[in-house]
C-alpha cells in the first residue's frame, strides 16, 4: 500500500471519532494485515502515539500484527474454555502443524504460520459460545467439546495432511 493510497484512506475519516479505528480496518481489509511501517506512518500522520496504534491492534480481535495463513485456527482461551483443557488443545495443534508457542496466555497474544502459509494458530478470549467448551474455530466455523484426538479430523477438512504439516 503506498502512501497516496493511506493519505486517501485518513482524508476518508475526517470526524475524530472512530477515525483511527476506521482506517485501520481500511488497511486490514485491503492488506490483510497492519504491517509495522504502515502503523509508523499513521502514527506521525495521525498525531497519536504509535503505542496507541497498538494498543488498538491488539485489542480487537479482527486485527492482526502479521499476515495470515490460508486457514486461521482460533482456540478459545476465555475462562471457560481454558479451565476445561484449552490450554491441551494448544500443544496438540503446535504439534500438527509444526508450530511454536512459546508461552500460552490467558488472552493468548500468539499469531504463528506454517511454513507454506496454510495455516495460522492464533487464540482469542471469548466466542460466546462458553456451554461447548473447550471451543475452537477455524475460519468462521466453530467447533465445540473439543479433545485433542479431534483435531486432526477437524484439521484434515481444512486440507491439512500430517506428512506436510506435523512437526517433529
Ligand atoms: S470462554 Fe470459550 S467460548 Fe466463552
Amino acid at each position: 500500500m503506498d502512501t497516496a493510497r493511506l493519505n486517501e484512506i485518513v482524508e476518508r475519516y475526517p470526524a475524530p471519532a472512530g477515525k483511527i479505528l476506521g482506517i485501520l480496518e481500511q488497511v486490514q481489509r485491503e492488506v490483510g494485515y497492519l504491517p509495522k511501517d504502515i502503523l509508523q506512518f499513521l502514527a506521525k500522520r495521525l498525531e497519536v502515539s504509535l503505542s496507541e496504534l497498538y494498543s488498538l491492534a491488539t485489542f480487537y480481535s479482527f486485527f492482526t500484527l502479521a499476515p495470515l495463513g490460508e486457514h486461521v485456527v482460533t482456540v478459545c482461551m476465555g475462562t471457560a474454555c481454558h479451565v476445561k483443557g484449552a490450554p491441551e488443545l494448544v500443544a496438540t495443534l503446535k504439534r500438527l502443524l509444526g508450530v511454536e508457542v512459546d508461552e500460552v496466555t490467558r488472552d493468548g497474544k500468539f499469531l504463528l504460520t506454517t511454513e507454506d502459509n496454510h495455516f495460522s494458530l492464533t487464540s482469542a478470549r471469548c466466542f460466546g459460545a462458553c456451554s461447548m467448551a473447550p471451543v475452537l474455530r477455524v475460519d468462521n466455523k466453530i467447533f465445540g467439546y473439543i479433545t485433542p484426538d479431534r483435531i486432526p479430523a477437524i484439521l484434515e477438512q481444512f486440507g491439512w495432511k500430517e506428512s506436510q504439516h506435523r512437526g517433529s
